[in-house]
This record gives C-alpha cells, sequence and structure tokens, in this order.
C-alpha cells in the first residue's frame, strides 16, 4: 500500500504534517473489542491516547455497547463532559491529584476515583468532604508478581503507581475507614500492548487471582473490578489490529471461578484501553523536507519528527516506524529523521521507502491514531501543531490543529 489518492488530496489541501483519523476505524475497533469480551463488561476508554473531542464522542456514541472514559486531567474531565460523558461514566485516575483537581472533579460529579495510595485516598476524601459526598474509589493495586511478558510492564517494581499487593493485608483497616472515601473496588492496570492474546489472558487471570485474595485481605465485596487492559495494536508500523477470539470464553470461565457473582454484576467488571480503540484510525502524512548522505548513510528528513509523532519515544516506546510502500516497488532504507535541531529526533533507522524517493514526496505512517500529538513534544522548537482531520468514510468531518499561545498570568499566582 501507498499513500492512497484520498490521503493526497487531504495532503494538498491542508499541508503537511498532517493527521487524519478515521472514524469508521473508531468504530471498528469499539465493536471488535467489545464483541472479544465477555457480555457486560465495561470498557473505559484511556483519553491520554487521543483525546480528540470527535473520536472520544465516536467512542460513547452510536450502536452498541458505549465507551466510559478514564480521565487523569481536569483538561480531559473539560473534553469528556463536552463529549456528553456523564460524570457516572468517568473514572478518574493518577498518582498525583492534586486538591484544585479533585475539587474540580468532584464538581464534574466524577463517579469514580482510582487510589493509588492511602495519602491519595485520604486526599480524595477530604475533597469528597468538602463537597458534602462519599467519593466511590477503586484500590489501584500494584501486584508483586506476574503472569505474562509485556510490552510496557506496569507493575511489580517501585512505582508512584498502586498500592503495594504484599502491603493491603497490614493496611487494610487503614484503607477502607478513609471518612469521604467507600472502597468500590480494585484497579489493577499491569500492562500495556500484550505481546498476543496468551499473554494477555495469563495476565487477567493473575489479575482476577490476585484481586480474589485482595478481595479476602480487605474484608469488602468488591462492587467494580477494572482489570486493565494490554489490548494491542501496532504504534507508527503496518501490521493489523490484534484479535482475540478466546478472550470472551476463558475470560468468563476465569471470572466464574474467582467471581461468581460477576454475571449478576457483582462486581460490576471493566477493562480499559487506549490505543486499541483509535490507534489504527489515524495515518501520519508527512513530507520529505531533504535528503541527505553522510558517512555512507542517508537521512530523510520529513516535516514531521518527535515534535508531531513520539514524545514517547523518550519512554523507548516508538522506534521503528515504517511506512506505506507498494510491495513490488522498489525500495532502500534510510533512516527517518524529523526536522528538529536535536539528534534524538529520529522517527526510525532503517526505514524502508521508495528507492526514488525525493524532496517534496509524500509518505504515509500508518497506525498512528494513539499517542500522536498530544504524546508528543509540540512545543518543542515553536514549530507549529500539525493539523488533524477526522474523515468517516468518504466525509471529512472536521479540521482542527491545537494552538498554544502565551497569555499573562495572574500575577497572585506567580508570586503567591
Ligand atoms: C491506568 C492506565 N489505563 C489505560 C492505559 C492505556 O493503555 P493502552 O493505550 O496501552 O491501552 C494506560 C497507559 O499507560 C494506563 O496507565
Amino acid at each position: 500500500m501507498s499513500v492512497s489518492p484520498r490521503h493526497r488530496d487531504l495532503a494538498q489541501r491542508y499541508g503537511t504534517p498532517l493527521y487524519v483519523y478515521d472514524l469508521t476505524r473508531v468504530r471498528a475497533a469499539r465493536r471488535d473489542l467489545f464483541g472479544f469480551l465477555p457480555e457486560g463488561v465495561e470498557v473505559y476508554y484511556a483519553f491520554k491516547a487521543n483525546p480528540h473531542p470527535d473520536l472520544v464522542r465516536a467512542l460513547r456514541t452510536g450502536d452498541g455497547p458505549a465507551c466510559k472514559a478514564e480521565i487523569s486531567s481536569t483538561g480531559e474531565l473539560a473534553t469528556a463532559l463536552r463529549a456528553g460523558y456523564r460524570g457516572a461514566d468517568i473514572l478518574y485516575t493518577g498518582p498525583g491529584k492534586t486538591a484544585g483537581e479533585l475539587d474540580e472533579a468532584m464538581r464534574g460529579g466524577v463517579g469514580l476515583f482510582s487510589a493509588e495510595s492511602l495519602g491519595d485516598l485520604e486526599h480524595i476524601g477530604r475533597a469528597a468532604l468538602a463537597h458534602g459526598t462519599t467519593a466511590q474509589c477503586l484500590l489501584r493495586i500494584n501486584s508483586v508478581t506476574a503472569s505474562a511478558a509485556s510490552g510496557v510492564r506496569m507493575t511489580g517494581k517501585p512505582t508512584q503507581f498502586g498500592i503495594d499487593s504484599e502491603t493491603v493485608r497490614e493496611s487494610a483497616a487503614a484503607l477502607t475507614s478513609v471518612p469521604g472515601t467507600s472502597v468500590a473496588g480494585l484497579h489493577l492496570f499491569s500492562q500495556s500492548n500484550a505481546r498476543d492474546e496468551e499473554s494477555l489472558l495469563a495476565e487477567f487471570r493473575h489479575t482476577l487471582e490476585t484481586a480474589a485474595r485482595i478481595q479476602d485481605e480487605l474484608g469488602v465485596d468488591l462492587r467494580v473490578l477494572d482489570i486493565g487492559g494490554g489490548f494491542s495494536v501496532p504504534y507508527g508500523r503496518t501490521g493489523e489490529r490484534a484479535m482475540y477470539p478466546k478472550l470472551r470464553g476463558e475470560l468468563a470461565a476465569a471470572l466464574d471461578v474467582f467471581f461468581p457473582g460477576w454475571r449478576q454484576g457483582l462486581p460490576r467488571i471493566a477493562v480499559e484501553s487506549g490505543r486499541y480503540l483509535v490507534g489504527d484510525s489515524g495515518h501520519l502524512l508527512t513530507s520529505v523536507s531533504n535528503l541527505k548522505t553522510g558517512r555512507g548513510h542517508t537521512f530523510a528528513v520529513l516535516d514531521a519528527g518527535i515534535n508531531v509523532f513520539g514524545g514517547m519515544s523518550g519512554l523507548g516506546r516508538l522506534l521503528p516506524v515504517s511506512v506505506e510502500i507498494p510491495v513490488d516497488q522498489d525500495s532502500r532504507q534510510v533512516t527517518l529523521a524529523g526536522p528538529l535541531c536535536t539528534p534524538g529526533d529520529v522517527l526510525g533507522r532503517d526505514v524502508t521507502v521508495p528507492a526514488d524517493l525525493a524532496p517534496g514526496d509524500l509518505l504515509a505512517i500508518p497506525n498512528t491514531g494513539a499517542y500522536g500529538p498530544t504524546a508528543s513534544l509540540l512545543m518543542f522548537l515553536g514549530r507549529p501543531s500539525p493539523v488533524e482531520v477526522v474523515v468517516d468514510g468518504e466525509t471529512t468531518v472536521s479540521a482542527t490543529r491545537i494552538e498554544r499561545t502565551r497569555v499573562a498570568h495572574d500575577a497572585e499566582h506567580t508570586h503567591g
């Protein structure tokens, strides 16, 4: 596959670098994911993957079960509420919730909070009391053990995330008696981008076993159990979204063992997904600004770098990207560099490109619907943000650009 005529037209019209997101693919991913899960399992969309208003709306509206919202900031809260998510359908997560943002979340009617530690729980409780309410909380657990190898492991080591699983028993009394809070359930997010269906399943089984044990240790009946995610899609590379044909049956069987009341909603079971729902909806279109050869290497310098795609590369998650080229085309390998004045601005090494690649050529990087502009170094070196076009099949829905301007700040806050 090479750059499609539609993408060429859009690039001509809006210029590059340009993101194109197709809502038909977002809806397909949502349909597939709900189809792979046992009936009744809820899906929280992780806004961090892509908070574009048209995408988050598409995940909530239309046919089939709607996604709920997993958010970690007041910016994401505002986006969720504007897109029509009810407060009751929002889960607020994150290790550093401030008093100010908790206050805003309470005012927005957020239904569930993930508490990352006893201190975090106390902060949530204080905010809830100030609002005359009781916050429904999920205790986030950092499990000391794990089952599967995964793309990005989030637990088992010391991190700012979650309560160490081995300490729950001794702190159960404290965790379950924080004024202004009610422990509604548990939140375990142990991996991102699972290697394959077996790893995903093994990790979910392990999570259920851990959750059942912690339920006993806490001495509370869980009303909500968020078992995390790990649903996978290539990131900036050619390839297909993962399929999970065994998940529905095997997860239901594991739930029957560990939480026999789940079919009656005790507890409600939820998963979280970011990249899977939006990843393959996106293409990044970028133009070659220059070709440079030095010491035996050819660099295709693009108008898109880590300012546009790949702020996450610092986390070791990105390289290498690939570009779409026809299978029968003569090709060669180059380093894809961005336009920034830093040697770190590399999108991929030894990337296969057309043999006759020349300045002015258009390239399409597939599977860039997740962790794109808002996960990148948008401000670095002051280049304009890319235009983001949303299409629904043949229809263009919107074309927008994230604007950043320096505004005068309230002096009291600056110096206070
Ligand atoms: C708590 C939590 N939920 C959901 C996600 C989304 O992960 P993914 O985009 O891999 O589905 C993350 C990613 O780091 C996360 O930390």
